[in-house]
């Protein structure tokens, strides 16, 4: 692709074309959720007027071809992360239950008093507290890698931590506190070099890069679709099938069983072992749709759209007084985190909204980062692909006016 089709994908997204306080919407949140192409929606839509039953066992047309949609997703992710098969591919609700359940399964299973569970110090709450969770319950430790000013991994640090003691490394691939793209490659080697399952989380970089679970060689992978032009509600988790196989269930109900008698209950094969009850049928679909969408852009050009959305951002706000960046990462993603001089970050975030512009104020559910470089939140616009250099400067111009206006 020679030009990025900004303007065709901007198209695409209805909500884009929305008023905020009278002013065009600059939508710069995105690394909270982003926003949907009418493909997505569309998609949700054909479910629930033309294909929408319960799934599986269903011998009627509508629920065989609620099946095949919903089977047909599976297959799409499968081909987005190269897994080696649907069976490695678990539906979840988010990022944020694919980690509860390999905690409450794989960890309940693996992890004993005494072991250890290495993060780093970039990760999002919820890859800390289910693993905090585990340790309370089995008497393992909960090790951390430390970071540095510019908010990169102490690669020599990570590496020292890792010991005979070590039963499971979880990291982010890309922090949305910082923007930082962890160095995922180096460190899945080091755990390999020593037999030690290691997690991704993927939540930020997914939406960002390509991205290839085999190449990479994690154990588990796992996303939120909401993040990734897909509808809220639906999530994968990915795991290496000889370890999804060996691990027990995460939920009881229907779908996950073959057969129950009052005496004892033989669970499904996978995927199916995993997913509990009914799921986000048409969620699913749309997550589908999502891939289909972006696999038509490609995931490299998004990425070096993106990048150079970043890099432009991040130039202008160099050159603003008064305005620090939170995470300086060589490598990092389209996320620009940022402080202003006597400005709490909440009044930036409500003072940009007057101007139609949405950043995101707070902690970013990564409080121990903030801890870190001592402020109590951020302001963080972070991109995606629809966003244009255009928006970028109406976001500098905000940031401006409103130093001005606080003197
Ligand atoms: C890095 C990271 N991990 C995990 C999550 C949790 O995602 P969810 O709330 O969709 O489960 C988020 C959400 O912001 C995130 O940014």
């Amino acid at each position: 692709m020679t030009t990025f089709p900004i303007e065709k994908i901007r198209a695409d997204f209805p909500i884009l074309q929305e008023k905020i306080r009278n002013k065009p919407l600059v939508y710069l949140d995105n690394a909270a959720s982003c926003q949907k192409p009418q493909q997505v929606i569309d998609s949700i839509v054909h479910c629930y007027t033309h294909e929408y039953a319960n799934i599986h066992r269903g011998v009627h047309t509508l629920s065989v071809k609620a099946t095949d949609r919903y089977e047909g997703a599976r297959e799409k992710v499968k081909d987005f992360i190269n897994a080696q098969s649907t069976k490695e591919i678990i539906f979840v609700r988010g990022a944020t239950e694919a980690i509860n359940l390999v905690a409450q399964t794989y960890g309940k299973a693996n992890i004993k008093a005494g072991d250890e569970i290495l993060i780093t110090a970039m990760e999002h709450h919820s890859n800390i507290v289910p693993w905090q969770m585990l340790c309370e319950e089995t008497g393992a430790v909960l090790k951390v890698a430390p970071i540095n000013l510019q908010g990169e991994l102490i690669f020599a640090e990570f590496e020292a931590l890792i010991s005979d003691k070590t039963k499971l490394i979880a990291v982010v691939q890309m922090s949305n506190a910082l923007g930082t793209v962890n160095p995922v490659d180096k460190m899945i080697a080091c755990a390999k070099a020593k037999n030690i399952p290691v997690l991704l989380d993927g939540a930020q970089a997914i939406p960002h890069m390509s991205v290839d679970v085999q190449a990479l060689d994690c154990d588990f992978y796992v996303f939120s679709g909401h993040k990734l032009y897909a509808p809220a509600g639906i999530g994968v988790l990915y795991g290496k099938q000889a370890l999804l196989e060996a691990m027990p269930p995460y939920q009881g109900g229907g779908d996950m069983i073959r057969k129950v008698t009052f005496e004892e209950t033989e669970y499904n094969t996978l995927p199916y072992k995993f997913e509990a009850g009914t799921p986000s049928i048409a969620d699913v679909i749309g997550l589908g749709a999502a891939i289909d969408y972006l696999n038509e852009i490609g995931m490299d050009n998004v990425a070096a759209y993106e990048a150079e959305l970043l890099d432009y951002a991040t130039e202008k706000a160099r050159k603003i007084k008064g305005l620090r960046i939170i995470g300086e990462a060589a490598e990092k993603g389209a996320i620009l985190s940022f402080v202003l001089d006597n400005i709490h970050p909440h009044d930036i975030g409500t003072m940009l909204d007057s101007l139609g512009i949405a950043v995101r104020a707070g902690h970013h559910c990564a409080m121990p980062v903030m801890d870190f470089f001592e402020v109590p939140a951020t302001a963080r616009a972070s991109f995606a692909m629809y966003n244009t250099k255009e928006e970028v400067d109406v976001l500098m111009q905000g940031i401006k006016s409103l130093i001005e206006m606080f003197g």
